[in-house]
């Protein structure tokens, strides 16, 4: 790719060279393939007057990809065919599967936007759903350059070529802009000397925006709940893990037995939910049965650890119950009695380790001819969050509030739709008693017990002052599912592919749905506010926010149930503002699509996502400026920069930075926003970048948390807009005039947004400068006085960096930093 950039910015632009040039105006035969792997999407060629050979456009430039199924096995195109209806319209179909079980269709005005793609069983009428003047070339094999593909031909003017040509250009441009890094920086800005800036406020176009601008985005992906900030220290204590979350797992995995054999039954659980339970059966000695937690429990020398389980054993059995460490070293020691009987008993003790360790294990020592049953066996830190019972680790939830988030969405992300229709987050499954908990195989791969499940999530926004921001399926689940469960339905197709609920099972989706809010703020005397009032808060948790909906394709099949869901809703609570969303991406299809729906539906605010490059927000710094100001609000729910291979740095973290001073000048339109992911185990990333890194013992931020929370703690609700004028910085000697400088590169590249915070009335003013030179700001019309002044700075490439605080007066000037982001508080009240 890099190859393809050289030549667009060496201007070698020999790829243009093809029939379109000689024939413009011309028709030309245009065919539409793909390669045989089914990778890479839609490709295009042409060939013109007497010419036999295919000229690929582009260089086998992807017009369009599929959509259907799960990435790494999906996203496949077989069998293209092409053709025109009476109103000129170009139709695509497809087959996203080899066998061609699958028929998948969309279409375009100019094959650059496309209709979000709709898919068919192959043996279905779908022909009956397309215009009825479509003709559908017929497909053929044939060789482009060199490769043997199959397709099917159309005859186009060859104006379409010409105009296909420059779009292959300017995309081939704008990637060459999202690739731009600071690497680059000894060439690009090999003149560029200190600047000068001179920020004037314009106080008369003050605005207010909104005071729920920074929130967090919370997914239980990357170990985040599960090992991570639920502060469980058992792995599998369900003994529910299985190949359902992952391949190789059992009900036992993660369970040592030594000297007892241990058994799973299901005849008579503690809940159906909750299916599975062990039974250990020692003979003549005794018998132990280890966890080792997540990768090890870490135990602090006098601190206490509760311990539970529920038990039953056929006669009274007591267990020795110990923390050891790796040699076998006793550092804690308890004894519980399992009484004998068909019932289950809920059984506590606590330990108390004489040690620190981090890699402790729980032992379970059962005496010698003993049959226990166990089920739910638990070891908490008794110092939680705020001490909360099956509370959150402390130091993980801390740094969550250090952030100052106004709000919090729960459960993600793909999470939230999960993998197939089975797989759809339910809330109700989240909730009640531990043991009634309703376990989920995790979409990224492991196993979720919901022990922070709704309930915990609410209590948690209560604690930190948050908004919560529930977002639920709507009606279908993620986009790149890899299967469709048990659910077949006339529009659904092979596996592979969002669908949706059965319409006949939506009434009862949506009424777990109105449920939610009921659980959330109704009176502790109603069905559901009942459930919260007795775990332990009759207060409503004033949920004002419903996310209904993650990334998904805008199909049909989405916007017939969002708008069911969003309906009742909206007739039950009119209070609550449903945010939707428009895909899963800043441009495309879903997006387009999206867009028109909730404009349609008046959607209250619409969900964004987009993970790019650093150039890319650098050279997009004007996204959101001409956004309806009358339309839908936006979150953005999901963003992050990082490079290809996903590697982020100081650099990413300056460039959200510098995009947010932009996002806040919109903080009219875009009301909330949110990095994602939030949190990463080491050693189970899944994905990265993610703001915080932690393993069992250990927290630590990437430079992308400090840009967070140097927003977060210190938001704005009014926004002043200023101007900015750079200068090369002048001796004051020579008494020219300094050069005044223009360029997009540099402008691009240093951003001011000034908020005033009406509850103190302190002005905030916020600096990124990505450019490799120090900058002396002079701020015309601001406000003197003592400020608190935090800087984020460094070499780019760093990935570890913290910031500097200090206090100082200000009148009239800062200096900042080359690669540096300022957060300047004027103190109202000095
Ligand atoms: O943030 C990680 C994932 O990215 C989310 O689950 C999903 O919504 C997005 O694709």
């Amino acid at each position: 790719m890099k190859a393809f950039y050289k030549l667009v910015l060496g201007f070698t632009l020999t790829f243009s060279i093809g029939p379109s040039d000689i024939f413009a105006g011309k028709p030309v035969d245009m065919l539409a393939f793909s390669l045989p792997d089914g990778n890479g999407g839609l490709k295009l060629a042409s060939r013109a007057g007497a010419d036999k050979d295919w000229h690929s456009i582009g260089n086998f430039h992807s017009f369009l990809g599929s959509d259907y199924g799960a990435w790494g096995s999906g996203k496949k195109m077989h069998n293209v065919r092409i053709g025109q209806d009476a109103q000129g319209i170009y139709w695509v179909l497809f087959n996203p599967d080899k066998n061609g079980e699958v028929i998948a269709f969309t279409s375009s005005p100019d094959l650059e936007h496309w209709t979000p793609q709709e898919y068919r069983r192959s043996d279905s009428d779908y022909m009956k759903e397309l215009p009825s003047s479509l003709i559908l070339e017929s497909l053929s094999d044939t060789s482009v350059q060199g490769k043997d593909v199959k397709g099917s031909v159309i005859t186009v003017d060859s104006d379409l070529i010409s105009r296909l040509d420059g779009l292959v250009h300017y995309q081939a441009i704008k990637n060459a802009k999202n690739d731009e890094r600071t690497d680059q920086d000894p060439w690009r800005f090999k003149d560029l000397k200190p600047l000068t800036a001179t920020v004037t406020l314009d106080k008369n176009g003050a605005k207010p925006i909104s005071d729920e601008f920074i929130g967090i985005f919370f997914e239980d992906i990357n170990y985040g709940a599960d090992g991570g900030l639920y502060a469980e220290l058992i792995q599998n204590r369900d003994f529910e893990y299985s190949d359902k979350d992952r391949k190789e797992w059992t009900p036992t995995s993660y369970w040592i037995a030594k000297d007892l054999s241990l058994s799973i039954d299901t005849s008579n659980p503690i809940h159906p939910n909750n299916a599975n339970y062990a039974v250990c059966k020692t003979e003549d000695r005794s018998g132990y049965l280890t966890n080792e937690g997540f990768d090890g429990i870490v135990v602090k020398k006098g601190e206490k650890y509760l311990f539970n389980l529920f038990g039953r054993a056929v006669s009274k059995t007591s267990l020795k119950v110990s923390l050891i460490d790796k040699d076998g070293k006793v550092l804690a020691q308890t004894k519980i009695n399992v009484p004998a009987g068909s019932e289950w008993s809920k059984l506590d003790s606590s330990l108390i380790s004489k040690a620190d360790c981090s890699n402790a294990c729980l032992q379970i020592e059962i005496p010698a001819k003993s049959e226990v049953s166990l089920d739910m066996v638990s070891l908490f830190p008794e110092k939680t969050f705020k001490g909360r019972k099956n509370g959150l680790r402390e130091d993980l939830a801390q740094t969550l509030a250090d952030l100052h988030p106004k709000f919090m969405r729960f459960p993600g992300g793909c999470v939230s739709h999960g993998n197939g229709i089975d797989n759809i987050y339910d809330w109700k499954g989240s909730v009640g008693p531990l043991e009634a908990r309703k376990p989920l195989p995790n979409l990224w791969g492991y196993h979720q017990t919901r022990g922070l499940g709704f309930y915990e999530y609410f209590l948690f926004c209560e604690d930190l002052g948050m908004q919560p921001l529930p977002v639920l399926a709507a009606g279908v689940p993620c986009q790149n599912s890899s299967h469709h469960s048990k659910y077949t339905h006339d529009e659904l197709t092979a596996n592979g592919q969002q669908c949706g609920i059965p319409l006949e099972d939506m009434p009862a989706y949506i009424q777990d749905i109105l449920d939610l809010v009921e659980y959330a703020n109704g009176p502790a005397d109603s069905e559901w506010g009942r459930l919260r009032a007795e775990a332990g808060h009759p207060e409503p948790f004033n949920l004002k926010y419903l996310g209904i909906g993650n990334e998904d394709l805008i199909s049909q099949t989405f916007k017939e149930r969002f708008k069911m869901i969003r309906d009742a809703v909206n007739a039950k609570y009119p209070d609550i503002t449903v945010v939707g969303t428009v895909g899963p991406f800043f441009e495309g299809s879903d997006y387009e699509e999206g867009w028109k729906f909730a404009h349609k539906e008046n959607v209250e605010i619409v969900d964004e996502h987009y993970y790019v490059a650093p150039g890319w927000y650098v050279n997009n710094r004007n996204f959101y400026d001409n956004y309806d100001r009358k339309g839908p609000k936006v979150y953005l729910g999901e963003y992050a920069s990082h490079y290809p291979g996903r590697e982020s740095n100081l650099e990413c973290a300056l460039s959200i930075g510098l995009y947010l001073t932009d996002v806040e000048r919109n903080a009219d339109v875009v009301t909330m926003t949110s990095y994602a992911p939030l949190l990463s185990k080491k050693g189970r990333t899944q994905w990265r970048p993610d703001l915080i890194y932690f393993d069992n013992e250990s927290i630590s931020v990437s430079p992308d948390y400090y840009v967070q929370q140097m927003y977060g703690a210190n938001p704005g609700s009014t926004y002043i807009p200023s101007s900015i004028a750079l200068h090369e910085k002048c001796c004051g000697k020579c008494g020219r005039t300094p050069k005044e400088i223009s360029a997009d590169d540099v402008t691009n590249r240093f951003g001011i947004s000034t908020v005033v915070d009406e509850t103190t009335g302190d002005t905030i003013v916020r600096i990124a400068n990505l450019l490799p030179v120090e900058v002396d700001v002079n701020l015309e019309g601001y406000p003197s006085g003592m400020s608190e002044i935090t800087v984020l700075t460094g070499n780019p490439r760093d990935t570890k960096v913290e910031p500097s605080v200090s206090k100082t007066e200000i009148n009239g000037s800062v200096s900042v930093p080359a690669y540096s982001f300022t957060t300047m508080r004027i103190l109202s009240n000095q």
